[in-house]
């Protein structure tokens, strides 16, 4: 009998979704218009946030938020070395140095000590991701950041809603950014979005987003064509409206999840500070290889085997990728120096060593925890989960 799979992720969408895009496709208005400036103005409110700036995808968001916090060649900013990639390329299309610093052993998130470590004069932003639906140590990275006068931009990918002391992240720095992509808690396919409270940050990002363009045919500054269209938005509307449901639904299945693997002698169940609504974009275990007496790969086989789909990220710190190790950011070959007026030596990531992500990298699993899952499935991952392993 073939073993049905349960999928790591699913999109939560129905009939809302459908009518909503239908209806652009029918009415023949594509680019930007009155629903990306609806889903804006709502999601802003969603938030907790005065502005918000809809664009293509979150890379789009990040490179854009870089912008028009002024970042540019000659500048560092402070990233994390375990996320998804575009965190880091972002800094370097803005022309800028991404500086990486170590991670918390519990929340994955940057460490605001290390961070502190890794200022220098050419540091204008710290840019934590509040990783798999967590939320970083905002209020330690804030006092560093205010302590030096930096900005701070919360990448805000995978964490949907997700709260810190009582409010939403994307509103705790000086800009956040999010992305729709398809796994994400909420989708429009591809997306993304830009939050903040600062007048000249939306500005500047609504102008780079649209080709530098205040006007038809007169061009301010360089800009991008980092627009969302109607249908992308006509669906990111239709999804914020079901996004509490499904975050409530995910945030169950997960807690259930955690509480009924504590025992398990060859997983971590990692903490969760109590301040934080952790929103488990994620279900993420630390996957102990000894005591497991099996290798990382052979647990992803066994669980595949027995029609459990996991996430297995991020193999390894990005410092680590063959891209940053040999500074191979042009088509043409050329070395990097680090972006034009950079006054010191490029950083030489092949060298870097960080303790606390090494330790995990490439041994973090995440267990289906999507809304669609029923009790059955939850209480079938458990129970596998409990019979692999020594004997
Ligand atoms: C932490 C993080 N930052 C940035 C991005 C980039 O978003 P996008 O794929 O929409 O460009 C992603 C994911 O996809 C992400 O997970």
């Amino acid at each position: 009998m073939a073993v049905k799979l349960i999928k790591v992720a699913e999109p939560l969408v129905g009939e809302e979704e459908v009518q909503a895009v239908r209806e652009v496709i029918l009415s023949g208005q594509y680019v930007s218009g009155r629903r990306v400036e609806e889903f804006e103005k709502r999601f802003a409110e969603y938030i907790g946030v005065q502005y918000a700036v809809a664009v293509a995808n979150g890379t789009a968001a990040l490179h854009t938020a870089l912008a028009a916090m002024g970042v540019g060649p000659g500048d560092e900013v402070i990233v994390p070395p375990l996320t998804f990639f575009s965190t880091v390329t972002s800094v370097i299309h803005a022309g800028a140095v991404p500086v990486f610093a170590d991670i918390d052993p519990e929340s994955f998130c940057l460490d605001p000590e290390d961070v502190r470590e890794r200022i220098t004069p050419r540091t204008r932003v710290i840019l934590p991701v509040h990783l798999f639906g967590n939320a970083a140590d905002v209020d330690g990275l804030r006092a560093v950041a205010d302590a030096k006068g930096l900005r701070l931009l919360e990448d805000c990918a995978q964490a949907h809603g997700t709260e810190y002391k009582g409010r939403r992240v994307g509103s705790l720095g000086d800009a956040g950014i999010f992305s729709f992509y398809a796994t994400k808690a909420m989708t429009t396919g591809e997306g993304g979005m830009i939050t903040t409270d600062d007048e000249s940050i939306y500005e500047y990002s609504r102008l780079f987003r649209g080709h530098g363009m205040p006007e038809r045919d007169t061009h301010t500054i360089l800009g991008y064509n980092y627009r969302m269209n109607e249908i992308e938005a006509a669906m990111g509307l239709a999804q914020l409206d079901r996004l509490e449901e499904g975050n409530r639904q995910r945030i169950a299945n997960s807690e259930w999840l955690r509480a009924h693997l504590t025992e398990i002698p060859w997983l971590r169940v990692p903490k969760v500070e109590s301040y934080v609504r952790h929103t488990y974009f994620w279900c993420p275990l630390y996957i102990d290889e000894e005591k497991a007496a099996m290798g990382f790969a052979d647990v992803v086989r066994t669980l595949r085997d027995r029609g459990i789909e996991v996430r297995q990220r991020y193999k390894r710190p990005l410092y680590k990728q063959p891209i940053m190790a040999e500074h191979n950011f042009y088509a043409n070959g050329k070395p990097w120096n680090g972006g034009h007026h950079y006054d010191a030596e490029p950083p030489k990531y092949a060298d870097l060593h960080l303790p606390n992500v090494e330790k995990v990298a490439g041994k973090l699993l995440g267990l289906p925890n999507h809304p669609g899952l029923t009790q059955d499935d939850l209480e079938y991952i458990v129970r596998t989960l409990h019979e692999i392993g020594p004997s």
